[in-house]
């Protein structure tokens, strides 16, 4: 009768303390939102906290209706995987044993979205979530010059392709024609300066010279004038 005592406790115990194992044993996503550059490798964590083996059974699911990786039964299941997934992920297999159910995924596009990480601990089906959100490629120089390249392009569409040398070759011409038409403009200003000055100084200037032809300023005045 004692000896069944006994064993009742033992075993009262035994079972009290696996509840409460997995009652206080949790699923923990580290990082809640995740940023990724599309074509790259990211990892999405997914812990058991106290460390316990999942080796059995790890679900990840995307915005609740995507299969994403599947392992049921301790094998990984490809059968119902979304089609955007296939060879895309991986579970670390070697460490499913220590809780560790971290997805690695190959980034695509249509990835973004909220992922559902799924472990069994003992009755109960415990959940955390991570929200990833895939960005397109980054800008590397190639981008930056190839934009830059379709910038000019757009710019220059008014002209074809071939006119590009002769609208050159036109600005050119006329960068040439508005200097020639300035120093037109110059030489005509300077001549009707010049007859203007000249026209009064003229008679007089004819005067002195009749008066006086040895006058310095009847020298000076014409020189001037040609200037
Ligand atoms: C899970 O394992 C992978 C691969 O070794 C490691 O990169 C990652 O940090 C681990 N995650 C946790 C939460 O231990
Ligand atoms: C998942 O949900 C996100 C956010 O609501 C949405 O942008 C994305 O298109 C969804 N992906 C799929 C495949 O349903
Ligand atoms: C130029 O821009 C258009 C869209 O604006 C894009 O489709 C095309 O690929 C670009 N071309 C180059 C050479 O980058
Ligand atoms: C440019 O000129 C060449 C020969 O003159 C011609 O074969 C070609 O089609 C032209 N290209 C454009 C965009 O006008």
């Amino acid at each position: 009768m004692m000896m069944m005592i006994e064993y009742c406790k033992l075993f009262l115990l035994v079972a009290l303390w696996s509840v409460e194992v997995s009652n206080t044993a949790e699923l923990r996503c580290p990082d809640t939102s995740l940023d990724a550059e599309v074509d790259k490798n990211v990892i999405l964590q997914c812990l058991t906290v106290p460390k316990m083996d999942v080796s059995n059974k790890v679900e990840w699911v995307l915005n609740d209706t995507v299969d994403v990786h599947l392992l049921r039964n301790g094998k990984h299941e490809f059968v119902h995987q979304g089609k955007d997934y296939k060879d895309r992920t991986s579970l670390f297999d070697s460490e499913l044993h220590t809780g560790n159910c971290s997805l690695r995924l190959k980034t695509k596009m249509t990835h973004t979205g909220r992922y559902r990480c799924s472990v069994r601990i003992g009755d109960e089906t415990k959940h955390c979530f991570i929200s990833l959100t895939v960005r397109p490629h980054e800008l590397n120089p190639s981008d930056v010059y190839r934009r830059r390249d379709n910038r000019s392009s757009i710019h220059e569409k008014p002209t074809d392709g071939n006119n590009t040398g002769s609208t050159n070759t036109l600005s050119a011409g006329a960068i040439a024609g508005i200097i020639i038409a300035v120093i037109i403009v110059k030489a005509a200003i300077i001549i009707i300066i010049a007859g203007v000055i000249c026209l009064p100084c003229h008679r007089p200037f004819e005067g002195v010279r009749q008066n006086d032809p040895d006058a310095p300023v009847a020298h000076n005045g014409p020189v001037q004038a040609v200037e």
